[in-house]
């Protein structure tokens, strides 16, 4: 689906922000993209969804070259992309408005264009928000989902999506990511938070503008050092899980949520009466 090859971007300054970039990430997938600032996430989620090209290498979506301008409407209807900042996305003042105006550039009839809005807005649970720019920012991110799901993308990339929300805007705005993700969507997650890329399968490991480590989300366990080594913390909960095993506990490493790991712990105690 997304294949970076030998990818290189500098930005004007003459700072090279990636260098090096090799990515497959086959349809279907939930990978996450973590790093500390300044590593070059926003800019290869930007190269990614095609909004910035790449100096050397390159990167193709469903095999269109994202620096093809002939093919720049079809990459935006294959790809998408939802900002840390929902207003950066805002154009209009009606939420039903600023997802029409993507539409149109797609060349679609009014009457196609207000199903699509309708038909989003009912999955996203927001046919009640009217006005842009009186959202909460949790409102103003699922409106930005919304839109990016009425171009009926397959891949969406989420650059730090809950960067600006509460914590319970953050678990809603993760749920609909995983949703969308069980759904067939091809989720590419930018995150600097490492308790986010639980949802994920694959895990890559952003320092400096390169990838310098990748390993799959159930093999989290061997990769805690590698973890330390580019300064990111452990999960929590596999931090938990790590603890409790020193301690002899033997709980199902493979716990993900909270409710997961006292379930294992609880059976461990009801086996072992
Ligand atoms: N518009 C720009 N012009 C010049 N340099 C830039 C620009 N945007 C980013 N950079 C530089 O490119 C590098 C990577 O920036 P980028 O925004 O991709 O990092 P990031 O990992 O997304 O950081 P953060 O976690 O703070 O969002 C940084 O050194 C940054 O200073
Ligand atoms: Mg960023």
């Amino acid at each position: 689906m997304i294949v970076v090859s030998d990818m290189h971007f500098t930005y004007p300054s003459g700072k090279p922000a990636l260098s090096g970039i090799n990515l497959h990430i086959q349809k279907g997938e939930f990978v996450a993209i973590v790093g500390h600032n300044g590593s070059g996430k926003s800019t290869l989620a930007r190269i990614i969804a095609g909004i910035e090209r790449p100096g050397r290498g390159c990167c193709t979506v469903n095999g269109i070259d994202t620096r093809d301008k002939a093919k720049f409407l079809e990459l935006r209807k294959t790809i998408g992309i939802v900002f840390q900042n929902p207003e950066n996305q805002i154009v209009f003042e009606k939420v039903r408005d600023d997802m029409a105006f993507a539409l149109r550039n797609l060349d679609l009839e009014q009457k196609a264009i207000d199903e699509r809005i309708e038909s989003v807005v009912k999955m996203m649970k927001i046919e009640n928000f009217t006005d842009s720019f009186e959202l909460s920012m949790g409102q103003k991110q699922r409106a930005a989902i919304a839109g990016v799901l009425a171009m009926q993308c397959e891949c969406i990339v989420f650059d730090e999506p809950t960067a600006m929300l509460d914590p319970k805007g953050k678990k809603d705005i993760q749920g609909i990511i995983t949703d969308l993700n069980k759904k067939g969507f091809t989720i590419v997650y930018v995150t600097n938070v490492i308790d986010e890329v639980l949802a994920a399968d694959r895990i890559f490991i952003l320092a400096s503008g390169s990838i310098m480590h990748e390993f799959k989300r159930d093999a989290l366990l061997d990769n805690v050092e590698k973890l330390k080594s580019f300064s990111l913390e452990m999960p929590m909960i596999m931090d938990i899980i790590v603890r409790l095993k020193e301690r002899g506990i033997d709980v199902d490493a493979s716990a993900r949520t909270v409710s997961e790991l006292v379930d294992s712990i609880t059976n461990v105690g009801r086996n072992g009466a």
